[in-house]
């Protein structure tokens, strides 16, 4: 599989989402599914220490099983860990108004935590997950960095962050010397959400025209794109009440010629067109089957022509 890079870190095009293991999807299956990734030369597995904490979880699940998954194969080293801090709520039960933050103290506690339900030294890369605006930028990256010093951690970056506290994260982070955000992951797929419509998922928030040209002029920071299949609304499931407008009507058609014309899935479009812009899709799968489907889009190769039409319609 082709590589990207966030910063000093090497890692695969794709990157497997493990939100659903461990809760919904049983051992048997998630097992099934990063063996075959690995096979397919996979390498960045995606988790957090909150997935997931609604449905009467307590957020631990998807770390224990990844944990228990590289515990099972011995391949620590051949893959690239991330996990993130700051949107776990404090107490069982309770929401994201109620999330831990993203204090120093409370980002050096959960890193220890999550390495311990990995059954790891270190993480690869390390998230915030949400924006904490109740605490010093300072305090924030001072935890991050005091991380990286110690080994814990090698890369840091944020997701869920709107663009201008990115950028002054970066900021503090080099004015102090310390190592700064390396990639953003944030929603972002084919289609486009209507404007200022508030997305169902709470916390979700989306990658903006800003950020895309922010990432292009600055040059080392990598994106990374969740949901990029819809949670899988290209196939069976219906679209939400947030992509009822007109564009969604001109993209979808195009979408599919294209995909006609490669005799490929709508999917694989989707992502050979996030591909192609060196945008790292962060897919999820709870089945081999659809994995195989993400894997495909590997093979999908577009044409200029296909990209303009895909680019232009709005
Ligand atoms: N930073 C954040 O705030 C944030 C937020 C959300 C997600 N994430 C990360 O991104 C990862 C992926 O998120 P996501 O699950 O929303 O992304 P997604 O890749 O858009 O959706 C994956 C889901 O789509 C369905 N699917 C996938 N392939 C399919 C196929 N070939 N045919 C039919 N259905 C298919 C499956 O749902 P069914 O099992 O229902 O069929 C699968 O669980 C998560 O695991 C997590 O690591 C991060």
């Amino acid at each position: 599989m082709r590589r990207q890079r966030i910063g000093s870190l090497e890692v695969s095009a794709l990157a497997l989402g493990t939100l659903p293991f461990g809760k919904w999807v049983d051992d048997r299956t998630s097992f099934a599914i990063m063996d075959r990734f690995a096979e397919a030369g996979g390498t960045f597995l995606d988790t957090s220490n909150n997935y997931v904490f609604w449905d009467g979880g307590t957020g631990d699940e998807s770390e224990l099983a990844v944990g228990r998954w590289l515990a099972a194969r011995g391949n620590r080293d051949a893959m690239v860990l991330a996990t993130k801090v700051g949107a776990r709520p404090l107490t069982p039960g309770t929401g994201l108004d109620n999330a831990e933050g993203l204090s120093g103290d409370t980002i050096r506690r959960a890193a220890a935590a999550s390495l311990e339900r990995l059954g790891v030294d270190h993480v690869d890369l390390y998230y915030s997950h949400i924006e904490d605006r109740s605490v010093t930028l300072e305090d924030t990256l001072g935890g991050f960095a005091s991380l990286v010093r110690e080994g814990k951690v090698r890369e840091i970056a944020a997701s869920n962050h709107a663009t201008w506290r990115f950028e002054r994260a970066r900021a503090v982070s080099r004015a102090n010397g310390w190592p700064a955000y390396a990639a953003v992951q944030q929603r972002y797929s084919y289609l486009r959400p209507r404007p200022n419509v508030t997305l169902p998922e709470g916390g979700h928030v989306h990658m903006t025209d800003e950020l895309l040209d922010y990432a292009a002029a600055e040059g080392d920071v990598a994106l990374v794109a969740y949901s990029a299949l819809l949670a899988g609304r290209y196939r069976d499931k219906p679209l939400g009440q947030e992509y009822d407008h007109p564009g969604t009507t001109r993209r979808l058609e195009v979408l599919h010629q294209v995909a006609a014309e490669l005799g490929a899935t709508v999917n694989q479009v989707v992502l050979a067109w996030l591909l192609r812009q060196d945008i790292i899709p962060l897919v999820g799968a709870t089945s081999v089957a659809q994995l195989e489907e993400t894997l495909g889009a590997l093979e999908i190769k577009l044409d200029d022509d296909q990209v303009d039409r895909l680019d232009s319609a709005a």
